[in-house]
């Protein structure tokens, strides 16, 4: 980056930074590392002033940014291309807790609180924030938001979308936006934060957000099962909607193959069960019950819908640490994948009902298409989100696997979930890596009203180039 650069934004954020050269590099590569790009400079805003005036003079200067979190990103969207060109915008100075309003129950944080502290605020504060991924340690809210990020508690509490009441947003040239209302009524015109809710840093920056908090559950039950069938289990997951209602808070489906995977990643004495089946649910339901009576409601539950078949084996959690152990179990999924190397990542949504033949045919096409494939299918079964990701035979090498399968298996996953009108990107987003599928899953219309609205907000396309919006041939695209 040329010096007068380097030197300007040094008078806006310090020398200590703005981070150029080897420096840089470990921010332009994503968390799994597997995408690489290249930085201009790391520009590391220590308040909101700060961000606009940064984001000023790269507006003025026709600098491109790429805003940044805790980089955990799955499909490329928090690191820059190769070129060069871009600079990065690390939100983590930007880390302050505003406040805490217990009895409006609502909390300001800025983006760079990681999702794990924002947790643990609230429940100092006596209340919960739900939000809950396996990578809570480093992802940050703002990352969060910007990913309409999901997770394991979203049957009971909803996406990242449905947790914020207002959001602080820096506008590609600097201007700042204060819509940080915690109101949980407000039809005065436009509710304009969606507009940078789940859209990977390409329209603005948020600095902050209004959060909502939630009473802190006096009961959690927990469950892992092991289940004849995805069928098995999604009879399962009716029954027990039926007979607790909203309090099952989470119904998470495993593959024996992601079982075996994850249990090789952290020690196979972690295994909740003696033996093996085909596949298993972890189940939690959460209320403000006293836990005896939420006990007794949640086995009698469980061993009704046992006298039906679904269940083969159960092991319920009898303490605090044994749900965490449980919990790791399937939050360890993903990573134990990165470590593995070579599997083709696929997050999609379709219809609960369609579940069951969707894995089944799937499985089936992979099959033919990579026999010794490894299986690893998990996710948010109670959401209709399906995490389908292939990984190579142990006996091949990962590159070779991806090469000669990877856009094949990409295809037969990602289009029996669009023949089932479901979505390609459940909650992982499109980054790079989804980017120009959306040329055959949304509409030229649609793909145009999203280019109308990128231009409109960010008309010299400096924000996140590259990212979630596929190039349409037409003036659709062109800056304004
Ligand atoms: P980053 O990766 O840094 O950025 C994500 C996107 O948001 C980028 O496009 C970036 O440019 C943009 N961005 C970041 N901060 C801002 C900001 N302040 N303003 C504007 N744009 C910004 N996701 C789920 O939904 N559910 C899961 O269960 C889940 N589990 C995961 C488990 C693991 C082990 C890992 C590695 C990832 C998982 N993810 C999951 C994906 C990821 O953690 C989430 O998408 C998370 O919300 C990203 O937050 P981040 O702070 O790391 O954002
Ligand atoms: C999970 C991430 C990968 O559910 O979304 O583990
Ligand atoms: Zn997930």
């Amino acid at each position: 980056m040329p010096q007068n650069h380097l030197n300007h934004l040094s008078t806006i954020v310090g020398a200590a930074n703005v981070l150029a050269g080897q420096d840089a590099e470990p921010y332009a590569t994503d968390y799994r590392r597997v995408y690489r790009g290249k930085a201009m400079a790391v520009v590391r805003p220590g308040s909101t002033a700060e961000v606009s005036a940064v984001m000023a003079y790269c507006y003025e200067q026709g600098i491109s940014v790429v805003p940044q979190g805790g980089n955990t990103s799955l499909l490329g969207g928090s690191v820059p291309d190769g070129s060069g060109q871009s600079l990065i915008l690390s939100l983590s100075r930007l880390n302050n807790v505003r406040s805490v309003d217990a009895v409006n129950a609502t909390m300001v944080l800025e983006a760079g609180v990681t999702l794990h502290r924002a947790r643990g605020v609230a429940e100092e504060a006596g209340s919960l924030f739900p939000l809950r991924i396996g990578s809570e340690g480093s992802c940050q809210i703002g990352g969060n938001l910007s990913t309409n990020a999901g997770g394991t508690a979203v049957l009971r509490y909803g996406n990242m979308r449905d947790l914020v009441l207002g959001l602080e947003v820096v506008l590609p040239n600097g201007e700042i936006w204060d819509g940080l209302r915690a109101l949980r009524k407000d039809n005065a015109g436009y509710d304009l934060k969606h507009l940078f809710i789940g859209t990977e840093g390409t329209l603005g920056i948020i600095t902050a957000a209004v959060l909502k908090l939630f009473p802190r559950p006096r009961s959690v039950c927990m469950a892992f099962l092991g289940v004849p069938d995805p069928a098995s289990a999604l009879s399962l997951f009716g029954y027990l909607r039926a007979r607790l209602g909203n309090d099952v808070t989470a119904f998470e489906l495993i593959s024996s193959d992601a079982m075996d995977l994850v249990l090789a990643h952290i020690g196979c004495q972690a295994s909740p069960l003696p033996g093996t089946h085909g596949w298993y649910v972890l189940v939690e339901s959460s209320s403000t019950a006293d836990q005896a009576s939420a006990d007794d409601a949640f086995c009698a539950a469980l061993s009704d819908a046992g006298e039906h078949g679904w269940i083969a084996d159960a092991a319920l959690a009898s303490s605090d640490r044994q749900a965490a152990d449980f919990w790791l179990i399937r939050e360890e999924i993903s990573d134990a994948q990165t470590q593995a190397r070579g599997s083709v990542r696929c997050d999609v949504s379709v219809p609960l009902s369609s579940i069951p033949g969707f894995i089944a045919s799937t499985t089936t096409a992979v099959l033919n298409q990579a026999p010794g494939t490894r299986m690893i299918v998990y996710g948010h079964m109670g959401d209709g989100n399906v995490h389908f990701n292939p990984l190579r035979p142990t006996q091949t090498e990962a590159e070779a696997y991806l090469q000669v399968h990877g856009e094949a298996i990409t295809r037969i996953i990602d289009d029996a979930a669009t023949a089932l009108a479901g979505s390609i990107s459940a909650e992982h987003g499109v980054g790079v890596a989804k980017r120009d599928e959306l040329l055959t899953v949304r509409s030229r219309t649609e793909l145009e009203l999203a280019w109308k609205v990128k231009r409109a907000l960010d008309p010299r396309r400096l924000l996140n180039p590259g990212k979630v919006l596929p190039t349409l041939d037409s003036a659709a695209n062109t800056a304004a």
